[in-house]
């Protein structure tokens, strides 16, 4: 029996990593470049399983369209699910993830944040690029004995703790599941928002948006952080309040800001609007601080990321089809934390 995956919001570089299991028996893929929405989810009729992207959001509508054409499995190429109605799913079609794919290819690219807005080094390029070889304005500060404050201590926020910690930063953080043996043994503090906020000269972002987070990094939240602060957001757009955080650029209380995600991101990223210029005068506002730096969401973006996301989603639709398991399911349930997953094998 051949698998039929319908791959939706897909770019040259997703049709490189999974074209070498397009030839393979077993599977027949299509590639679609748009986004899964509800005016384009009839053309899954036919396929077994959508492959899906972070800015495809999978809600009520297209699961009631994709279960009347016969999809079994959504896979996600992503770790987050934010983007999926997982209530609207369940018991109607399994939805599967890459839990893990690189966590180095995510920390390294929040630390690359880090120090070009510490260093400057996206003013210098073009500054001697104009032959201009002054100093002015290039000041930056040693990361050396800073306190970086990390919000997620996950698969993520791990990576990062090790590079800062090689840096000989002090970290302080903060995980709705703390773990003090791993506190222990990597010489880190864990502390409450608060203090974090008081003490941290870089806070990074390194949970997953919930419902429960939205806009955590606020203008109160902000209020409590150092003058000065320098805010890194690889997670999720949502978890900062944009038009908040601009007040405190403007007002010199926030430092820099390197963001890798932004709230409206879903219209933008990924997509070329040079020719047009966009229309969200938020994002516009934000482009023209010179202490942001944005990037279009490419945290993930590296060789082995890729790699391990094809690699991994291909097994997830393999193991469900041909072997009735779902390792890398997530459900509503997952979420609570009251998952039968344990027992059965599958979330339902
Ligand atoms: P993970 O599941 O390994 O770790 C997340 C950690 O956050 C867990 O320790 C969890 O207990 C903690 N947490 C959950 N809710 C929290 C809250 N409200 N406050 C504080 N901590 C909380 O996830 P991983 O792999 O480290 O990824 C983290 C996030 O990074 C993902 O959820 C995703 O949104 C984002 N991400 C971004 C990418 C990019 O390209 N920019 C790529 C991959 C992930």
């Amino acid at each position: 029996m051949k698998i039929r995956i319908a791959f939706f919001d897909t770019k040259p570089y997703d049709e490189a990593f999974f074209s070498p299991f397009t030839g393979k028996d077993g599977y027949e893929i299509k590639f679609f470049p748009g986004r899964l929405t509800a005016d384009n989810a009839s053309l899954t009729r036919g396929f077994d399983a959508v492959c899906v992207f972070v800015n495809d959001q999978i809600t009520r509508e297209i699961v009631d369209a994709l279960c009347e054409n016969g999809i079994r499995l959504i896979a996600l190429r992503s770790a987050g699910y934010n983007h999926v109605d997982l209530k609207a799913v369940y018991r109607k079609i399994h939805v599967v993830r890459v839990p893990a794919y690189s966590p180095h290819a995510v920390a390294e690219h929040a630390v690359a944040l880090m120090m070009t807005l510490n260093r400057k080094t996206h003013k210098a390029y073009f500054r001697t690029r104009d032959n201009n070889f002054t100093l002015n304005g290039l000041l930056g500060f040693d990361m050396h004995g800073k306190t970086a404050g990390v919000i997620g201590t996950g698969l993520i926020g791990r990576k990062v703790i090790d590079i800062l910690k090689g840096f000989g930063m002090e970290i302080l953080a903060y995980d709705l599941f703390p773990d003090p043996d791993y506190a222990e043994e990597r010489g880190i503090r864990y502390t409450d928002m608060d203090t974090l906020y008081e003490e941290s000269d870089i806070i990074t972002l390194h949970c997953p948006l919930t419902p429960e987070n939205v806009h955590m990094i606020d203008s109160g939240a902000i209020a409590r952080m150092k003058d000065g602060v320098m805010i890194i957001n690889t997670g999720r757009g949502k978890l900062i309040d944009t038009a908040d955080l601009i007040e405190g650029l403007k007002s010199r209380k926030v430092g820099a800001a390197g963001l890798d995600v932004y709230e409206e991101e879903t219209e933008y990223f990924f997509e070329d609007w040079s020719q047009t210029g966009v229309e969200d005068d938020v994002l516009s506002r934000l482009l023209t601080f010179p202490n942001v730096l944005i990037t279009a969401h490419q945290g993930f973006f590296t060789q082995e990321a890729l790699t391990n996301i094809a690699g991994t989603t291909m097994e997830n639709i393999r193991l469900f089809f041909e072997e009735d398991r779902l390792p890398n399911e997530i459900c509503y349930r997952c979420k609570d934390g009251d998952c039968p997953k344990e027992t059965t094998g599958k979330c339902f």
